[in-house]
């Protein structure tokens, strides 16, 4: 216990970017219930259905309680059977899990909002979640033009939490303004702001930010450009993340993996992490991240990676004809 105790104080002080003033949120967080640091990712999970159910069972099994899901991934029926069927063999209820889900941009006229949560809600065959994202700032009219009334979505989102169908309420990949001028009309603060986020694309202040407003930031594809849709567009792109030579030798010397080092990177910012696998060893494998710890050193040498190899995989800026992640790094 003492010993667990202390590599806890010892983690908490490699926080190397930070004073303590900084990691206290200014602003209260208004966070319902706690969510889990380590979450289990479902994009790209469809083989099969039996398969993306059988990785979810399979992750609620290997201890992971908080499960990352989305309409625009296709696959929340399956998902949602695995969870069932992962809470039947581990003997779970349903407060014992944590399940996200996000509006899909097809869905942002405010008219339309409950009728996204509803249908997430019979894919995944839940009663409630615990957390509803919008996935983007960026809305599809029924005309087919782009809606980027984001604020008026919001507004349509913040009758949510009053039928009962959701805890908490947040955003995913907006800019700096797009979150300013969303704070500023909304009644209802975003609890929770998911973010891609890995050694490759630290942004430390952004991150900051966040602490200071009180916001939890979730770091997406936290193994960085692992996801194999993150095809390369370019010839420099930094090498897998996974086969990092500085990260395979932070692993090496604190007896983890390279996934490992980069889970317990993210979690020692005080930000949760989603990984995605569809292979059971390597959901286990990212799940004990959870006992790989890192030193002050560490967290220095990564720091360096995210100067050198900085980059943003996730951007469909070209393909949707919009400006996003403005005023950010990796753009
Ligand atoms: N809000 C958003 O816009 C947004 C965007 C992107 C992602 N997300 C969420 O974040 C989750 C995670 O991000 P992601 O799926 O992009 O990427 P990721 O979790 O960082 O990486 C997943 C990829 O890494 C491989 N992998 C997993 N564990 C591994 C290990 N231990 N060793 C080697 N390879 C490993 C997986 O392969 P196998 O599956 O073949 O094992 C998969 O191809 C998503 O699933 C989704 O829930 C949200
Ligand atoms: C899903 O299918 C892939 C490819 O056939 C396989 O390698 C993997 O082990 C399967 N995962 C599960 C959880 O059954
Ligand atoms: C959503 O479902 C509730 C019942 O849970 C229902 O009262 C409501 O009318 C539905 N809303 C839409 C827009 O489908
Ligand atoms: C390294 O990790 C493995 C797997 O988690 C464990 O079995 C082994 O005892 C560890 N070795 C040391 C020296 O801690």
């Amino acid at each position: 216990m003492l010993s667990l105790f202390s590599a806890t104080l010892l983690l908490l002080a490699s926080l190397s970017h930070t004073t303590l003033a900084d990691q206290l949120p200014l602003s209260p967080s208004t966070l319902i219930g706690s969510i889990p640091h380590l979450g289990f990712g479902t994009w790209n999970l469809k083989v099969s259905h039996s398969n993306t159910s059988d990785a979810v069972s399979a992750a609620i099994q290997a201890g992971y309680r908080h499960i990352d899901c989305a309409a625009a991934y296709g696959n929340q029926k399956d998902v949602g059977r695995g969870i069932k069927e992962g809470m039947k063999k581990v003997g779970l209820k349903r407060e014992d899990l944590w399940i996200t889900s996000k509006l899909w941009n097809d869905h942002h006229l405010p008219a339309k909002v409950e009728e996204g949560l509803n249908e997430t809600l019979k894919e995944l065959g839940l009663d409630y979640l615990d957390l509803y994202l919008m996935h983007w700032p960026v809305g599809n009219a029924p005309d087919g033009k782009l809606h980027y009334d984001y604020v008026q979505t919001w507004r349509a989102m913040e009758y949510l939490p009053s039928t009962g169908k959701v805890l908490n309420l947040g955003i995913s990949n907006f800019s700096p303004t797009q979150l300013r001028e969303l704070m500023h009309s909304a009644s209802i603060k975003p609890a929770v702001h998911q973010m891609e986020m890995h050694p490759y694309l630290q942004q430390v202040d952004w991150l900051m930010h966040h602490r200071r407003h009180g916001i939890h930031v979730t770091a997406y594809s936290p193994l960085g450009n692992s996801n194999p849709t993150y095809s390369p567009d370019s010839t420099d792109l930094p090498p897998p993340l996974l086969q990092n030579k500085e990260i395979l030798a932070i692993a090496e010397k604190a007896n983890c993996t390279a996934a490992q080092v980069a889970l317990a990177w993210g979690r020692s910012r005080g930000t949760s992490v989603i990984p995605k696998s569809s292979h059971v060893s390597r959901i286990e494998e990212n799940y004990g991240a959870k006992t790989c710890i890192l030193w002050n050193d560490d967290t220095k040498r990564i720091e360096g990676l995210g100067e050198k190899y900085l980059h943003r995989f996730n951007n469909p800026s070209r393909g949707w004809g919009v400006d996003l992640f403005e005023g950010l790094d990796g753009v």
